[in-house]
């Protein structure tokens, strides 16, 4: 598949940023600058699936854009057949590393999210931990709303894990600078084109690097219509890991929903 990674020009603060950003951030730097989000959250938000869709009759689960695999090892304790997926080698092969010896499950695949390796088996798909949203034209992120929907059996369950696009407006951050495991790690922040940017840069023995992130912000409406016109209907929506309520002011869009 053709990827652009063509520079995305007329945007302050941008040396070196690609549109293709995604394959170049999800490192070993981005396990360290995100370690705060760590099992804690994702058991939160394991027991919330759990508590949504019951286990006992959904078997197989597609854990998309898993990362290290933090929620598909917590969702193999529930559900029968767990695959997690990512774009990452280095978070594929932390993942597979984590498992432990003769474990068939979780299992890990290599792919990009826009073109999925299987045909229509999964009870459920979960896209956790905004890990959508970063392409630079909306005809891709509809791309990936038709693979969930094409992967998934009629009725089979889908949750998404996205960021309160208002209460990223409200509490913009625009700078932080922090220290972590002797690394200073600069974050610059802002809003710009419907997409909020993140700039991060990483000194370590006196050398920096940056990295980007630039990832849609998604209003209610325009998810929960994106994925009806993909075939899933958006039932219900939380505000955050603990199951309350979405309002302008949660911090989380957490949205659940099943193929039509
Ligand atoms: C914010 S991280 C979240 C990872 C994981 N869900 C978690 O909660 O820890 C987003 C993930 O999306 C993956 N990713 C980015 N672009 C992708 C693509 N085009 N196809 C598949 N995975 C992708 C990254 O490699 C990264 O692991």
């Amino acid at each position: 598949m053709k990827v652009s990674g063509k520079h995305w020009s007329g945007i302050r603060n941008m040396d070196g940023y690609k549109a293709s950003w995604y394959k170049e951030w999800f490192g070993e730097d981005y396990l360290t600058v995100y370690k705060h989000r760590d099992n804690n959250d994702a058991r939160r938000l394991t027991a919330l699936i759990v508590h949504y869709c019951s286990p006992k009759e959904l078997n197989t689960v597609l854990d998309l854009a898993c990362g290290n695999g933090r929620h598909s090892f917590l969702l193999a304790k529930h559900f029968k057949h767990v695959i997690g997926l990512d774009l990452s080698r280095h978070l594929l092969d932390r993942a597979r590393r984590a498992r432990k010896n003769g474990d068939a499950c979780p299992c890990f695949v290599r792919a990009d999210m826009r073109l999925l390796p299987f045909k229509g088996h999964f009870d459920l798909v979960a896209s956790l931990f905004t890990s959508f949203g970063y392409f630079n034209d909306d005809g891709q992120h509809r791309r990936v709303a038709e693979e969930i929907s094409r992967v998934l059996k009629q009725g089979g369950y889908f949750v998404m894990d996205y960021f309160n696009a208002d209460y990223v407006k409200q509490h913009l951050v625009p700078e932080g600078e922090r220290i972590m495991e002797g690394m200073l790690i600069r974050e610059k922040r802002w809003i710009e084109k419907g997409r909020v940017f993140k700039k991060i840069t990483i000194e370590k023995n006196g050398r920096p690097k940056s990295f980007y992130e630039a990832v849609r912000m998604f209003s209610r409406e325009e998810m929960v219509t994106m994925f009806s016109r993909a075939g899933i209907e958006i039932r219900h929506i939380f505000g955050d890991y603990d199951g309350s309520p979405f309002t302008s002011r949660a911090p989380r869009m957490i949205l659940f929903g099943n193929k039509k």
